[in-house]
């Protein structure tokens, strides 16, 4: 069973500025919640028992988020208010299934996910980008039954225009297993459209196995000088570890971009 789940959140968001320049942007509200509510949310509904936050200390608002209990204590007993009363609750369920984590250096996030190695149990475990919030289904409950069914690695996927692939990771595919499941052979990270193996994208969702920090501990920085995950994930496939690329069927919103994020809070408004 997949119990525990990481988030790295300890990125700088400069595609957000200036908004992300005192705020960090998963607490930028997306309809009037904080983003990282939506990601937690999926989280529990799919079965997650406990999140790794890994966040920097420049990012240690999101941990006072969670931690603001006297404040909250304080404004509670003056105004006994219900809608506030109902959101400390929550905040408080949150706040026990939390662990924190620091990367003060945003060395890339192979490295953020090397941090959390001494915290995970199992075989397996979750790991959600902040950025890539997916509505209408929860593709981490889908993801765990597709782990469950397969007894291996499984990452989301998204097809994607075929002009845009230079901006996604892509998967080179190999076996079919059913409509919405193939096994991969590589993830590419932004290939031109003529070296492009597929249109089908990486999106931020990852069941990931417990082998990957063996890789991350030895890896050398890849594109950008930043420790990437997908270089981890290759050399687990050169070695005959099973990967999947999942197509979900909920609707992708990218929070990460100016427009992207705009248009996430239209779309769940919408929805
Ligand atoms: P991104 O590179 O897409 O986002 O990282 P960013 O760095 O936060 O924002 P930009 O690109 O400057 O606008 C994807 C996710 O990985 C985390 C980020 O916080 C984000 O949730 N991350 C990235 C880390 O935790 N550590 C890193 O070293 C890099």
């Amino acid at each position: 069973m997949i119990k525990q789940a990481i988030i790295p959140l300890a990125g700088l968001g400069t595609r957000l500025l200036p908004l992300t320049s005192v705020f960090a942007k998963e607490l930028l509200p997306i309809n009037g919640k904080p983003g990282i509510e939506y990601i937690l949310d999926e989280c529990i509904e799919a079965g997650i028992k406990e999140v790794i936050f890994i966040i920097s200390k420049k990012k240690e608002m999101i941990k006072n988020y969670f931690y603001n209990d006297i404040f909250y204590k304080k404004i509670i007993k003056k105004k006994k208010d219900q809608r506030i009363i109902k959101e400390y609750k929550k905040i408080l369920k949150y706040k026990k299934m939390i662990k924190f984590v620091y990367q003060n250096k945003p060395l890339g996030t192979g490295d953020a996910v090397l941090k959390t190695k001494k915290f995970i149990k199992d075989k397996f475990f979750l790991m959600l980008l902040p950025d890539d919030l997916i509505i209408k289904k929860n593709c981490s409950k889908s993801m765990i039954s597709i782990h469950k069914r397969y007894k291996s690695s499984v990452i989301a996927s998204m097809n994607v225009n075929r002009k845009t692939v230079s901006r996604w990771g892509i998967f080179k595919l190999n076996k079919k297993l059913d409509k919405r499941n193939y096994l991969i052979n590589d993830v590419i990270e932004k290939p031109s459209v003529i070296v492009a193996p597929s249109n089908k994208a990486v999106i931020g969702r990852y069941i990931l196995p417990k082998k990957i920090f063996s890789k991350l501990s030895k890896q050398k920085p890849g594109k950008g000088g930043e420790i990437h995950i997908t270089d981890a994930i290759q050399s687990l496939i050169y070695e005959n570890h099973k990967f999947i690329a999942h197509t979900f069927s909920g609707k992708y919103l990218d929070c990460g971009s100016m427009n992207g994020y705009i248009k996430s809070t239209l779309e769940i408004a919408k929805s």
